[in-house]
């Protein structure tokens, strides 16, 4: 594994907020520009293991202090995964408000059997995560790095047919709980 070009600009722009000594603190934002890296190269933002060694070598550290923080953290994916990363939230919050039609529409719609598992067609991982901080607008179906908020069966249904026919709907509320949304909501 090696980093591009694009990679490295961004490793540089990291690496200056630390001081060399503490250089092994940038090991997550490493992670990120890996993965996101990855994703650009195979549609599929995951972080092998060559990637941590790469990572463990540039930044001084025990290749399994990188593997540890890797495999820790369900935001790095230690495995190739969909296209479309759908982490639904079952957390009380969100359990409360609907989130097992949201893990049902997702099953429906993204042709996927179960949490952990990758639809035949490629392009969706549907993964079960613990709260994501925005509890006032849940249930919450995080997809990638987007917030998709207020989900319930049906938005969850017409977000996968849009991310199915390349659009990326805006993400947020939609129903304008939390005042930040344009007026009215999105519909
Ligand atoms: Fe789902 Fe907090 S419980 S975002």
């Amino acid at each position: 594994f090696s980093f591009d070009a694009a990679s490295e600009a961004e490793i540089a722009k990291v690496l200056v907020k630390y001081p060399e000594a503490r250089k092994a603190s940038a090991v997550m934002p490493m992670l990120y520009i890996a993965q996101r890296q990855m994703g650009r190269e195979t549609g599929s933002a995951w972080v092998p293991v060559a990637a941590m060694d790469e990572i463990a070598r540039r930044l001084d550290m025990a290749p399994i202090r990188v593997y540890e923080v890797a495999s820790f953290y369900t935001m790095f994916n230690t495995r190739p995964i969909g296209r479309y990363h759908l982490q639904v939230c079952t957390t009380t919050s969100c359990w409360l408000r609907g989130s097992d039609d949201v893990v049902h529409a997702c099953k429906k719609a993204a042709g996927v059997g179960g949490f952990g598992e990758t639809s035949e067609d490629g392009l969706f991982t549907l993964t079960q995560v613990e709260c994501l901080g925005a509890c006032a607008n849940a249930p919450i179906l995080q997809v990638d790095d987007d917030f998709y908020e207020d989900m319930d069966g049906p938005r969850t249904e017409a977000l996968i047919a849009a991310l199915r026919a390349g659009e990326r709907p805006p993400a947020g509320p939609t129903v304008n709980r939390c005042g930040s949304a344009p007026e009215g909501g999105r519909k």
